[in-house]
């Protein structure tokens, strides 16, 4: 039995989702790619192609934040399908890139559907399809969401992930030389570049967290983060596509680093952004669900984050809550977790359930950034 990915279980989705399920019942070869951030609850009990009627034929899921890229991404397009169902994402270029990848891996004749919700921004969406596929047709409109439909007519260029990679070239802030920012506990090596800030230039996918610029409070951090020492061993945390590990290691070539992240199409963007090689110390990317990816035995002595806080559209500190619980156990003696937040965010109540030293290193009226030890 197949799950479907869990945003299709939103019930305000279900009727569309039902649509697109007859038609596969004799489906050669489809894919469905299924996003889960289109700002919705993903909370409705969970849904089988069982409850969805006929079963389809050979349907492959994929879904950025549940699983690793596949190659079909990664090489040129020589996989054909029949039929192809998209989740329309909330960043528009990101649709155009799965309009592009999925139209060169459809047959001539094939079809592709994209679906949404109103408020994910599927109103626009008949646009960007009739752009890349010459024509677009909304099926159907219910419940807040609506189901469109085009048919390929021609050739779709732009079909390989590489085609969508971005180079965003950053100014990454100096290291705080502050009193308050350095570790008494841990006297910290002279990092490799103490003063002057530094230009790094990156790869980005579209959908990516902050894709083509440096976020705010990851600045911030960064600008206020104490220096590690080189044989020092750093997590950072929901990694993105690793500006805050690549910062770190421009700083001290030889940090020991490891990344985690639940998006798939952002590790790969990291991978490239961490490369091995040249005296650098290697970074070990890992890809899954909060500290469940890390072996138990690893320790760090810091675990570095400008950590997720909402779920879709809506504010939640699961995630986050989470991290605090979790981070004590893969700390070494002496070492710290450091989290950027929103400066209206007190996570100091949190933190306290969990450490025993919560301190506020930095503070603007944008951002705060935490140690907790
Ligand atoms: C606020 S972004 C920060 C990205 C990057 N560190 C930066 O500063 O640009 C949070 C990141 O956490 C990741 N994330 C969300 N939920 C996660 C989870 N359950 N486990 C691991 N990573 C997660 C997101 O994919 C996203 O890349």
């Amino acid at each position: 039995m197949l799950t479907l990915p869990p945003l299709l279980h939103a019930r305000a989705l279900k009727p569309l989702v039902e649509l697109m399920v007859q038609d596969l019942a004799d489906c050669r070869a489809a894919i469905w790619v299924g996003e889960a951030d289109v700002g919705l609850s993903a909370s409705a009990n969970s849904t089988t192609m069982d409850d969805l009627g006929d079963s389809p034929g050979a349907v492959e899921f994929f879904h950025r934040f549940q699983a690793t890229l596949p190659d079909w991404i990664t090489q040129p397009a020589e996989v054909r399908w029949q039929n192809a169902l998209l989740a329309w994402p909330k960043a528009r270029v990101e649709g155009m890139m799965w309009l592009h990848l999925l139209g060169a891996r459809l047959d001539v004749g094939g079809k592709l559907w994209v679906y949404g919700h109103n408020r994910g921004g599927i109103k626009s969406a008949d646009r960007a399809l009739a752009e890349v596929f010459g024509n677009a047709e909304v099926l159907a409109s219910k419940a807040h969401g609506r189901l469109l439909q085009a048919v390929k007519t021609a050739p779709i260029g732009r079909g390989a992930l590489a085609d969508w990679a971005e180079a965003v070239t950053m100014t990454i802030p100096s290291l705080a030389v502050s009193p308050l920012a350095a570790d008494a506990s841990q006297p910290a090596n002279p990092p490799a570049s103490q003063a002057a800030p530094q230009q790094l230039t990156l790869t980005s996918y579209p959908g990516c967290f902050a894709h083509g610029r440096l976020d705010a409070g990851t600045e911030f951090l960064l600008a206020h983060l104490p220096a590690f020492a080189g044989d020092q061993r750093v997590l950072d945390y929901g990694s993105g596509v690793g500006v805050i590990a690549a910062a770190l290691r421009a700083r001290q070539p030889k940090q020991r680093l490891t990344l985690i992240d639940i998006d798939s199409l952002a590790l790969q963007a990291a991978a490239a952004n961490l490369p091995d090689g040249h005296g650098l110390a290697s970074a070990s990317l890992l890809h899954g669900d909060r500290l469940d990816a890390l072996d138990l035995h690893q320790r760090f002595d810091a675990i570095v984050s400008n950590p997720p806080i909402h779920q879709g559209a809506a504010q939640s500190m699961d995630v986050l809550a989470r991290l605090i619980a979790d981070a004590p156990r893969f700390l070494s003696h002496g070492g710290a977790l450091y989290l950027v937040m929103q400066h209206r965010l007190n996570l100091a109540p949190l933190l306290q359930t969990r450490f025993e030293h919560v301190e506020l290193l930095a503070s603007n009226d944008q951002y705060k950034l935490w140690r907790a030890r």
